[in-house]
């Protein structure tokens, strides 16, 4: 009897790598994985459902701040699954525990966002500080009577003290841009970071001290459960009369009920927002507040900066896919 035959034990390695991309990934970034795998992507705007259907099977997942990769979604996905690359700098997205667990790996996209981030912190801390917004609709709506010596007072950064929470690439990054505008500048963070404040002329202090002596305070942050609510309503009360709040790291990191309150009725003169606690929700109570500059989680969006997100997190998947450490690696 003739011998069936033997099923060719290749055969699993030259079946296509499949790479799941939650939603879209720029060109930079997407044509990288075409030209090696078998790539699906589930479009905008998120769709949980597609991601559960798609995963069977995948080597990598590319993820977003938006799409929540937790051990369920790991589990669909199988044996074959051996990176995550989110499309970010902050991971809050990712059960980190659960990719641990399953001896996965998972990336980040840093350094590459550093500077368009930090810039866009310095635009909310003047478009607020100069009241920029507000006074370009009041403007816009025909109710400017002309000049006036007391009309619109704003404050300047020079001789300001600015106060940065966290003092990683990103906070280091803005107390570099404000060098110019000539400000005191002070940080909280949890090491000490000696180098850092030597070279940026800062100062360290305690997050308490820093909110008190602050006219600025600009949060750079990760959001973790240590720093959740971070800046809640004591914190807020803590702040110096006539302050503002920038955050461009994590909306959670605020409790945004007590800041509408402290925007409402004190100490916060203002506040410039680029994230939010359920993105894309904003409270109405904030966007009815003149004194508050609000955009939709644009720290990243140049061209330039989200093409090399989009590359680097190409590379990670590469780098992994091909038996090699990840260029940038969370787990
Ligand atoms: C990040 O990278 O974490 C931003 O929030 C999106 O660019």
């Amino acid at each position: 009897m003739q011998a069936l035959p033997r099923a060719d034990p290749s055969h699993a390695a030259r079946a296509p790598v499949r790479v799941v991309v939650a939603r879209t990934l720029p060109a930079a970034g997407l044509d990288k994985l075409r030209a090696r795998f078998d790539v699906e992507t589930g479009g905008l705007p998120s769709r949980r459902d597609w991601l559960l259907e798609h995963v069977p099977g995948a080597s990598a997942i590319v993820a977003d701040p938006t799409v929540p990769v937790d051990g369920a979604l790991l589990d669909l996905a199988g044996d074959s699954l051996q990176v995550v690359s989110n499309f970010a700098v902050g991971f809050d997205n990712i059960d980190t525990d659960a990719i641990r667990e399953r001896g996965l790996r998972a990336t980040n996209t840093p350094d590459v966002l550093t500077n368009a981030t930090a810039e866009l912190a310095v635009a909310l801390m003047q478009a607020t500080g100069r009241r920029i917004v507000e006074t370009d609709q009041i403007l816009r709506r025909g109710e400017w009577v002309g000049w006036e010596p007391e009309q619109y007072l704003g404050r300047e950064l020079a001789g300001a003290t600015v106060g940065l929470v966290g003092f990683g690439r990103i906070g280091q990054r803005v107390a570099a841009l404000l060098r110019g505008f000539e400000p005191r500048l002070v940080f909280s963070s949890a090491h000490p970071k000696d180098e850092a404040a030597a070279e940026h002329g800062a100062e360290r202090m305690q997050l308490g001290e820093l909110l008190a002596v602050c006219d600025y305070v600009s949060l750079h942050v990760n959001l973790t459960p240590a720093t959740t609510h971070l800046i809640d309503a004591a914190a807020l009360a803590a702040m110096k009369p006539g302050s503002i709040l920038v955050n461009t790291c994590r909306g959670a990191v605020v409790d945004t009920a007590a800041l509408v309150q402290a925007l409402r009725s004190g100490p916060l003169a203002g506040a410039g927002l680029d994230v939010y606690e359920n993105e894309p929700a904003v409270p109405e109570e904030l966007a009815e507040l003149p004194n508050t500059v609000l955009v939709p989680h644009i720290g990243s969006a140049t061209r330039s900066t989200r093409d090399a997100m989009a590359e680097l997190c190409a590379d990670n998947v590469i780098a992994v896919l091909g038996g090699e450490e990840p260029l940038t690696p969370v787990i």
